[in-house]
């Protein structure tokens, strides 16, 4: 049922601060509190101790989606667990797996659940370490939204996102459940491993409860115009630039693929540093850019960067605060703004407007949005 909804796709977008407070509610616990002292994890993910004692590595397996998500969870697993964390494309890892490093947590990213290849690479490493000693042996965890899966079958232990079915091709919604489920894991790693003040915990925390409000606040006040920007892009434009650094560099190559799989515009994703490299050869009048310039640690950059794609004369679009818009304004042409967040938290919000620009112009264009042409919602064959 699509609820009024034209497609499930945008139903789907809406859900998700709904999504997140059910991620929220799940996961936390609510009587924990920094100052208490607490000796017990602020996460109830309940996970098993064999999967992260004496931890040393974290590989992560995904695809599409999934792998962009599990970018984002490098950065949280090493930003605030400090654990060394490597993110490969299944497909890849399948066919070329990495030398074995003891006391490693292998992460297997699925919304399905069944993705062939997603399940291909987490059997290969449970078979090449089977008869290991104890510290090479495989500890399994996948981050589904389907806990009767084969890939749930296969892992020593899920979490389960709890998105709900997701009937749109492109992922959205459960896009933001895996994200969540990083910070749940990060924190609770950060927590046993004592490598962050409780009190920087509790602030996270807190952080993250606001956030399903803002992704309403954030529909709200851009519903309406990201639907008008969009019919400027429905003729002519073939190809988009989406740039972003740090922790939202993965929302770069995230709002390219949205907006690939849905409106069948080429366009792609870089670190914003990396422009200079090679890309910025494509820019003219005919190429918009979007920049993800939320404040924090990488703004400056991202907004350096951008104003280099503006001298070559590109239609640039800022997603960025609305405490920073007006300055923004000087930089962009078009500005699409989320709440004021700390940058840790950012990529949740950051990922909104670029989902609605996606599903608006192909919207506009007439296409089928919730079933792109040469795509299935779980790819099962290699
Ligand atoms: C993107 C998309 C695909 C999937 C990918 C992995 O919108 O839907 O890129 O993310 O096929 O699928 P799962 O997460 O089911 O393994």
């Amino acid at each position: 049922e699509k609820q009024g909804f034209r497609h499930y796709m945008l139903k789907e977008i809406y859900e998700q601060p709904g999504v997140v407070r059910t991620a929220l509610e799940a996961y936390f616990n609510p009587n924990w509190h920094a100052q208490d002292n607490p000796d017990f994890s602020p996460v109830t993910l309940s996970l098993s101790p064999r999967l992260y004692e004496d931890l040393e590595h974290i590989q992560i397996l995904a695809c599409g989606t999934s792998w962009h998500a599990s970018l984002i969870g490098k950065y949280l697993l090493e930003q605030l667990a400090g654990i060394p964390t490597t993110v490969d494309y299944a497909s890849e890892f399948r066919y070329a797996p990495k030398p074995i490093i003891g006391n490693t947590l292998t992460i297997g990213v699925t919304q399905s659940g069944e993705t062939a290849d997603t399940i291909a690479a987490l059997e290969t490493e449970k078979e090449r370490r089977a008869n290991l000693e104890p510290k090479l042996q495989a500890r399994l965890l996948g981050i589904t939204n389907r806990p009767e899966s084969t890939i749930a079958q296969l892992v020593d232990q899920i979490i389960n996102t709890q998105a709900g079915i997701e009937i749109g091709v492109a992922a959205t919604k459960t896009f933001v459940a895996q994200v969540m489920s990083f910070y749940f894991l990060a924190l609770d790693l950060a927590f046993r491993r004592k490598t962050l003040p409780l009190e920087q915990i509790e602030q996270i925390i807190t952080g993250l409860h606001q956030i399903p409000t803002q992704i309403e606040k954030t529909l709200e006040s851009q519903a309406n115009y990201i639907e008008e920007l969009a019919h400027e892009f429905t003729k002519e434009t073939e190809d988009f630039i989406f740039i972003g650094r740090g922790i939202n560099f993965p929302i770069a190559l995230e709002g390219a693929l949205k907006l690939k799989e849905i409106s069948y515009i080429h366009a792609e994703g870089y670190p914003a540093g990396e422009m200079k490299h090679g890309p910025i050869a494509l820019l003219d009048t005919k190429v918009p850019v979007v920049a993800i310039a939320m404040p924090g640690s990488v703004y400056d950059k991202v907004l350096s960067n951008a104003q280099e794609a503006k001298a070559r004369d590109a239609r640039l679009i800022g997603v960025t605060s609305a405490m920073n818009a007006q300055e923004a304004a000087a930089t962009f042409d078009d500005v699409l703004t989320v709440p004021e967040v700390e940058e840790l938290i950012s990529p949740i919000l950051a990922v909104v407007p670029l989902q609605l620009l996606a599903y608006h112009i192909a919207a506009i264009k007439g296409l089928d949005v919730d079933q792109p042409r040469n795509l299935a919602k779980s790819v099962t064959v290699e």
